[in-house]
């Protein structure tokens, strides 16, 4: 035979071999004990995520420059925009070549991605709809603020627009469902902090109208049935208005813009609630929402998006949107324990699919995953490697070249090497997180038998502080003995059980995770866990003076054994 025939009947088999492969399972997300997990080809998986910036991926050959970094950084997960806009540039002519393209690229690079759909709203504004759209006012009616004028906001009052982003958003994930049967994209993001900015809500007429309405009986209904659970700046603005059964918005919710910012909230949910269970009729991926969080300078909704997902409105989202599966944040203040914990709740398993990546973002991941069973994390604008180093890098800064050694880098390859640890102890409810910082210095966590007290990493003869961020996550691996990962911080244990009430270092070492299995390193005594010399001092306060110490340049994983006496 010749070469050439030779060459085609391999190209044929290899072509039938991947037709006729069975699809691999589909992404779920699934309550294991304690912890809902993202489940990946049929097994629980931690997201080492991070997100390039917003028009990153409407460049294949930029997408190029960028994956390798993705590899050197330790991510397994890279989030990426496809815009409505970049998919049917022309109504009803789809291409998806760029959704392909992103596919094999991250495929090469052996990376799985989760695509964000910047359909019609993106950080508010109606930037990534296609021209004919931004272009058919009439047919497409924006959000107009008070006073009249209209803004670059499709309103979610609009039946035009939703069947429109709904059709194209169908479309997208059919293509996903037909060329992507081993699952390189694990879930959608739909939208991006969807909210009015301008003015609390829409005053256009159809919102107007509405607004002047009853609150519908299916968001009533949902209210009354989960009247015990309301977030309780819900359940504040309810007493106050009297917890009516029914009315009008204000009748219902008390005059003011918390009651704009609710009827906003149950109009974008409706609207993202059809489009997730139309994507999810074609192809049912988990879906999760991405929140502007209010700002200390804001003073009302309006200036932040009114209407998306926050703590007030959560519970709406969850009646108008029962399809979307998560709610998240973006968090880049600097309270994120606060702002995290204010999304997780039973009903809304938390993800943070963006914040900071540099050191105080490592601190960040370890503690949403420790503290709050989260999905994972992922750092915005990552293929600017500058802001791993700092959240808004000097313009011009020279970009870091050595990226395996960056903080995220180093945070990404502990928790890779953990991740069955982790996903385990997520399930059974035995991890903790410590995060600390210069005016947090201090956390206490209760774990298997004892309370960890972590401490920044201090200096042992004049007590100061030598670390400005710490950061640990803590496995209790049985009632008595711990394995903790850390940088710049460090720990002693107190008995919180009967029996006798000081914790000793019965062993300690320090070591690595290789195939889930602990390789033991060096012993640890002495000079390594003498935190304090003051015995006397900490006699007092049931401590024995000794711990686990984590220097900079971490994580460093130490596993500990302890004792007690009296
Ligand atoms: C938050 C948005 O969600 C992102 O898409 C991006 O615009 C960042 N802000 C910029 O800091």
């Amino acid at each position: 035979m010749k070469t050439r025939t030779l060459l085609f009947l391999a190209a044929a088999l290899a072509l039938t071999a991947s037709v006729l492969a069975a699809p691999a399972e589909l992404p779920r997300l699934e309550q294991r004990g304690a912890a809902t997990q993202l489940i990946v080809d049929g097994q629980p998986w931690l997201i080492r995520g991070g997100e390039v910036a917003n028009t990153a991926s409407s460049s294949l050959p930029y997408m190029d420059t960028v994956w390798p970094k993705m590899t050197r950084l330790n991510l397994n997960t890279v989030l990426v925009a496809v815009a409505w806009a970049w998919v049917e540039p022309t109504e009803g002519r789809f291409d998806f070549s760029l959704v392909d393209g992103l596919l094999e690229g991250a495929r090469r690079n052996n990376q799985r991605v989760i695509f964000l759909w910047f359909g019609s709203w993106k950080n508010g504004i109606s930037s990534f709809v296609p021209a004919w759209v931004k272009a058919d006012q009439a047919r497409f009616p924006r959000v107009r603020l008070t006073g009249g004028q209209s803004v670059e906001i499709l309103s979610p009052l609009s039946e035009a627009a939703l069947k429109a982003d709904t059709r194209a958003y169908v479309k997208f994930m059919e293509h996903l469902a037909r060329v992507d049967p081993q699952r390189t994209n694990l879930m959608i993001q739909l939208q991006n902090e969807v909210g009015v900015l301008g003015d609390s809500r829409d005053r256009g007429d159809a919102a107007n109208a509405a607004f002047a309405g009853p609150v519908p009986p299916e968001l009533m209904q949902y209210l009354a049935a989960h009247k015990d659970t309301l977030s309780p700046a819900l359940a504040r603005l309810r007493a106050a208005a009297g917890n009516k059964s029914a009315g009008t918005w204000t009748e219902v919710f008390g005059p003011g813009p918390a009651t704009d910012e609710i009827f906003m909230a149950w109009h974008f949910a409706k609207y993202m609630g059809t489009m997730t269970a139309a994507g999810k009729a074609v192809y049912p991926l988990p879906v999760f929402t991405n929140t502007w969080i209010v700002q200390p300078e804001d003073q009302g909704p309006g200036d932040y998006p009114s209407g998306g997902p926050q703590p007030l409105t959560l519970d709406v989202w969850k009646a108008g949107a029962p399809a979307i599966d998560l709610n998240c944040p973006d968090i880049y203040l600097p309270d994120f324990d606060v702002q995290v914990a204010s999304f997780h709740r039973p009903d809304n398993p938390i993800f943070v699919p963006e914040s900071r990546g540099d050191v105080g973002g490592v601190a960040n991941a370890f503690h949403a995953i420790g503290a709050h069973a989260s999905l994972g994390y992922s750092p915005f604008g990552i293929d600017n490697t500058g802001r791993l180093l700092a959240l808004r890098p000097e313009p011009g800064a020279a970009a870091p070249t050595d990226l395996e050694n960056l903080p995220l880098a180093r945070g990404y390859a502990a928790l890779r090497d953990l991740t069955p640890l982790i996903l385990e102890h997520q399930q059974k409810g035995t991890i903790g997180a410590a995060w600390l910082k210069t005016e947090q210095p201090r956390q206490e966590i209760a774990l298997g038998d004892h309370t960890l007290a972590f401490e920044l990493r201090k200096n042992r003869r004049t007590g100061k502080f030598t670390a400005e961020v710490g950061y640990a996550l803590a496995f209790a691996l049985g009632p008595d003995e711990f394995l903790v990962a850390g940088t710049d911080i460090q720990v002693t244990f107190v008995p919180r059980t009967p029996g006798a009430p000081i914790a000793g270092i019965a062993d300690a070492e320090a070591g690595t995770m290789t195939d889930g299995r602990w390789v033991p390193g060096r012993k640890m005594s002495g000079d390594d866990i003498l935190v304090d010399y003051s015995l006397g001092k900490a006699a007092a306060a049931n401590q024995s003076g000794s711990g686990l110490m984590f220097g900079p340049n971490g994580p460093v994983l130490q596993r500990v054994k302890l004792y007690r006496y009296r």
